[in-house]
């Protein structure tokens, strides 16, 4: 009887180191393990763009497995304070733990890899089209809360595909609508 408590406690413990050191391997696979460290949970999705858009169209394919990462920066020196990636899961999403507050910093996200070899172009590479991957990870400018929202990356495919033209078209409309709609 004394005995099987003995063991049952001695396999609980096994079971939570296994899990501690499982958690401490990947990080980014099991995010929401309770931390003192991190400040803010960062979340954001992964586009495979066939149209070549860089916005979401109907057409946009989620992508699992896709590596990115975030940076925040010192504008003036340019130094970097912090660097961190992740992996997506199956439906596209991707979620980082951000130590500190990144007040005064240029914090942005970028594409690093994707697990597709005909949509794996990244855009405006060192371009001006990385403003749109901008994050605010402070809690001193009036948004407050862990869970920051990171604009959504697309890999662009090598081809655009044919059904884009029909996606282009059907798109107009949709400011009509709502016009329509508030009138
Ligand atoms: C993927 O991550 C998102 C955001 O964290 C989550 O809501 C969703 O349930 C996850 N999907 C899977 C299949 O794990
Ligand atoms: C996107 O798909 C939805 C649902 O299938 C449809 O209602 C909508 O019209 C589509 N939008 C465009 C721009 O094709």
């Amino acid at each position: 009887m004394g005995k099987s408590i003995v063991i049952f406690i001695a396999s609980a413990i096994f079971l939570f180191g296994i899990t501690q050191a499982y958690d401490k391997f990947i990080p980014n696979k099991k995010p929401f393990v309770e931390s003192d460290n991190y400040q803010f949970i960062l979340e954001g999705i992964v586009y495979c763009d066939p149209c070549r858009a860089e916005f979401k169209t109907n057409l946009s394919q989620p992508l699992d497995d896709a590596r990115v990462g975030m940076q925040c920066r010192h504008p003036e020196t340019e130094q970097i304070t912090i660097t961190v990636s992740a992996s997506t899961n199956s439906t596209g999403y991707y979620n980082m733990l951000i130590e500190g507050d990144h007040e005064n910093e240029i914090c942005e996200t970028f594409l690093i890899r994707s697990p597709r070899e005909d949509c794996n172009e990244i855009p405006n590479e060192g371009g001006h089209g990385r403003e749109s991957s901008r994050v605010t990870l402070t809690n001193n400018n009036g948004i407050s809360g862990k869970y920051r929202d990171a604009n959504p990356l697309f890999f662009l495919a090598k081809k655009v595909a044919p059904e884009c033209a029909q996606e282009f078209k059907e798109m107009e409309y949709i400011p009509e609508l709502k016009d329509i709609n508030q009138a």
